[in-house]
């Protein structure tokens, strides 16, 4: 399911694996909360975004890693906040009631240990009013000896297998960066039937205390995002983009986007969506800036819907 043109009166409306998105900008998992955090801001709204992703959910509640969870370094932040949630139950029953569907589209993120977590928790979902499940495939395969599902094609493949058995919903498959080729591990998870891309998660990085010599993060490693990783995202889209673009399947471009420009570059590689993560933590106001800067973009190269920007990089 291609992204299409929708609306030619907003230039920013257009459909996204079949959702009607009233911009590109989808906010990114685990910088939102449960869709509610930043709403208690003053002058920020949800509607500013076409989706919203909710915060990664497992099949039991989680408490998270022990501190430190989150360290700023330059240009960016480490994060191994260890998926604390209170479990997709809890998430179904007492958050989703909760949440203004007029406002966007919200998007739940399936998080598991085992490819029969993914499966259970994406059935759960299947079965509430979210308007896509969105598969986070960075998690350690505990039965494999804790290596991430999504650093190799085969076990990303078959979780998403597992998960479009149990759905008819948009199915959005999030890449990880920490791997040998991105462009397989895309190849593989849509053929194994994913509606879209999110492309890029975290990398894998670490601090060291010099005082105590000790790691600063907890969990001695943590996810690298912000400005810090852009030019390897922006890469990752590109190449991404060459096998997705044969198929139709969309990407949410995602790693360090802060301004106007980053959303554009992202959008000329082949991203259709542009997520917004550690850039809300600086300013809470940026969709609305760049919501604007897109607008301004298109009508100033003629351009009247985001689609026709999508992939229009010149190479050679
Ligand atoms: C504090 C924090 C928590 C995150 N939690 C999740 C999560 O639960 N699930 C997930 O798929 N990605 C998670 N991410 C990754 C982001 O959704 C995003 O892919 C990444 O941060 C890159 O984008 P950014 O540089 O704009 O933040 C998290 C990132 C941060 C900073």
């Amino acid at each position: 399911m291609a992204a299409a043109p929708q609306s030619v009166d907003n230039p920013l409306r257009y459909r996204f694996c079949g959702m009607d998105f009233a911009s590109p900008i989808v906010l990114l998992s685990g910088c939102v909360g449960f869709g509610e955090e930043y709403t208690r801001i003053e002058g920020f709204s949800n509607r500013d975004a076409g989706g919203v992703v909710l915060k990664g959910t497992t099949g039991k509640p989680r408490l998270g890693n022990p501190p430190h969870r989150v360290y700023e370094t330059p240009a960016g932040m480490l994060n191994a906040i260890g998926l604390q949630n209170p479990g997709v139950d809890y998430v179904v029953r007492k958050i989703l009631p909760t949440l203004d569907f007029s406002e966007t589209r919200f998007i739940a993120n399936v998080s598991g240990s085992t490819f029969e977590e993914y499966e259970e928790v994406t059935r759960r979902f299947d079965q509430s009013p979210i308007d896509a499940i969105e598969i986070n495939i960075s998690c350690p395969n505990v039965k494999e000896g804790g290596v991430a599902f999504g650093n190799y094609p085969e076990t990303s493949a078959k979780v998403v297998e597992i998960c479009r058995r149990v759905t008819q919903k948009p199915l959005i498959t999030k890449l990880s960066p920490n791997q040998t080729d991105i462009r397989e591990n895309a190849r593989r998870c849509i053929e194994a039937g994913t509606d879209g891309l999110s492309v890029i998660n975290t990398i894998m990085g670490m601090a060291i205390d010099v005082k105590t010599r000790r790691p600063v993060i907890g969990n001695v490693q943590g996810g690298l995002s912000g400005p810090a990783i852009k030019p390897i995202a922006l890469l990752k889209v590109h190449q991404v983009y060459q096998v997705a673009k044969a198929h139709g399947i969309p990407i949410i471009g995602q790693g360090g986007i802060t301004t106007v420009d980053d959303a554009i570059e992202f959008m000329i590689a082949g991203a259709s969506a542009v997520g917004i993560g550690t850039s809300l933590f600086y300013d809470p106001m940026v969709c609305k800036k760049i919501n604007a800067g897109i607008a301004e973009y298109l009508r100033a190269n003629g351009m009247s819907t985001v689609t026709e920007l999508v992939g229009t990089l010149q190479v050679g």
